[in-house]
């Protein structure tokens, strides 16, 4: 059952491979392509192209469909090609000629790209709603451990203390830089395409500002051609968001990994967020977080697949943009289940208080201890060669009282400021 039957299908092989994953992606976007007719069914009644009895019931065919794939039993059996297709065959199984009627002044061209828009927004608010709910989490585990210290690494050799207190507001300072693409990306799927039908509007005298006020967009996208160029665009522009939450996300698994380690011993989690090994009695393995890192890490090739994918088509429709959809949709469901899973994982963190005591910390503070005789007068570069010197020889002795006052550092963490700047960039999603 095509929408473009005329007889003379294609064969069973050209129907699968052209299909592809069609049938169950769609089921993700499905919602979204039913408030998309519902809206475009009000806007051409509004310009007389349907009657008002006929807007009526295809208004309250759409809400049933829409209730059906909101409790998930919206269906795409092997007849159809796709979710437009079940739709259609739906509305015109229920109404007879009313529902031929829907596809008038639309193409199946703007109808997933409204569709995906509308899932992407979604989604996208979605996860900044995960990444603000990890935000806070951290600053509170920041608040209640900055006064424990932790060895600071460059090189992955000892370096300068650091705190837990700024390695938890390390992480949510870097989310509101994810906030702020991932704001922009919604910024680009926030653009109504509705109208642009096959890519270059259509001879009826269509109402585009009654769609983009009918479903929520902030704009429209005014010119057709432009429309039709944001398939690709947009999938990019969201994973390139994506993989920005990914990389800070797959950074603080990596870490948790190390400091889980016996050999750096810092933090520890519940047995019930450790998996054993089937050989060695005594392990608790961070699989969680080695996944987390894993699919992070994926994600990051994510937006490299849809510009491959999509760099040299030309403007207009082509068939390949349907791949965006087997590249995006699965990375989405994936960051959310990592987004997921570290919050709830480190609701639990362990942190342990003495990390310091170990000897091989004291020369964590050798730069303290420096500043410390430059504040008493001395120049820098002798403060230097005179601690090289102690160290060298054995003598040097810690003072491990760290006072660092300056913005941002362990013993003046500026959580307020963050969460000031955190709020800021969510009231300005709005
Ligand atoms: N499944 C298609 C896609 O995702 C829907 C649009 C099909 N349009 C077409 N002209 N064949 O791109």
């Amino acid at each position: 059952m095509k929408l473009w039957d005329k007889g003379g299908n294609p064969d069973e092989q050209t129907d699968q491979f052209t299909v592809g994953n069609d049938r169950e992606l769609d089921l993700a976007l499905v919602k979204y392509d039913i408030i998309a007719s519902r809206a475009h069914a009000r806007m051409l009644g509004s310009i007389g192209l349907l009657g008002g009895k006929e807007v009526e019931q295809l208004t309250a065919e759409l809400d049933r469909m829409l209730q059906e794939a909101e409790a998930g039993r919206f269906t795409i059996e092997k007849d159809f090609e796709d979710m437009h297709s079940k739709i259609e065959y739906l509305l015109t199984e229920a109404l007879g000629d009313t529902g031929k009627k829907i596809h008038t002044a639309r193409s199946r061209n703007d109808q997933v790209l409204v569709a995906l828009q509308l899932y992407l927004k979604d989604e996208l608010g979605g996860i900044r709603d995960q990444v603000s709910e990890l935000f806070s989490l951290l600053i509170n585990l920041a608040a209640r451990y900055k006064g424990v210290l932790l060895p600071g690494y460059t090189h992955l050799q000892i370096a300068m203390p650091s705190s837990f207190g700024l390695w938890f507001s390390a992480y949510a300072e870097s989310l509101v830089d994810d906030i702020y693409l991932l704001h922009a990306a919604y910024r680009v799927a926030d653009q109504n395409p509705l109208g642009s039908a096959a890519g270059y509007g259509s001879s009826f005298p269509i109402d585009r500002d009654f769609t983009t006020k009918a479903l929520g967009f902030g704009t429209q996208k005014f010119n057709v051609v432009a429309a039709q160029m944001g398939r690709g665009k947009v999938e990019r522009t969201t994973a390139t968001a994506l993989a920005s939450v990914g990389a800070t996300l797959g950074k603080m698994a990596m870490d948790v990994c190390l400091y889980m380690s016996q050999n750096f011993n810092f933090i520890s989690f519940p047995d019930h967020l450790t998996t054993g090994s089937s050989i060695m009695p005594h392990k608790k393995n961070p699989d969680i977080f080695e996944l987390i890192r894993g699919k992070c890490n994926a994600l990051q090739g994510v937006p490299v697949q849809l510009t491959t994918l999509t760099t040299n088509l030309p403007s207009g429709y082509h068939r390949d943009l349907q791949l965006t959809k087997d590249i995006l949709l699965p990375a989405i469901q994936n960051l959310k289940a990592c987004l997921e899973i570290a919050t709830s994982s480190l609701r639990e963190v362990r942190v342990r208080e003495d990390i310091l005591n170990d000897p091989k910390y004291d020369y964590l503070f050798s730069v303290d201890a420096l500043n410390q005789r430059v504040l008493e007068g001395m120049p820098f570069r002798d403060a230097y060669r005179e601690l090289a010197a102690e160290i060298e020889a054995g003598t040097y002795r810690p003072k491990k009282d760290a006072r660092h006052t300056h913005q941002g550092s362990i013993g003046n963490l500026c959580l307020e400021d963050i969460q000031k700047k955190m709020m800021q960039a969510l009231e300005a999603w709005g």
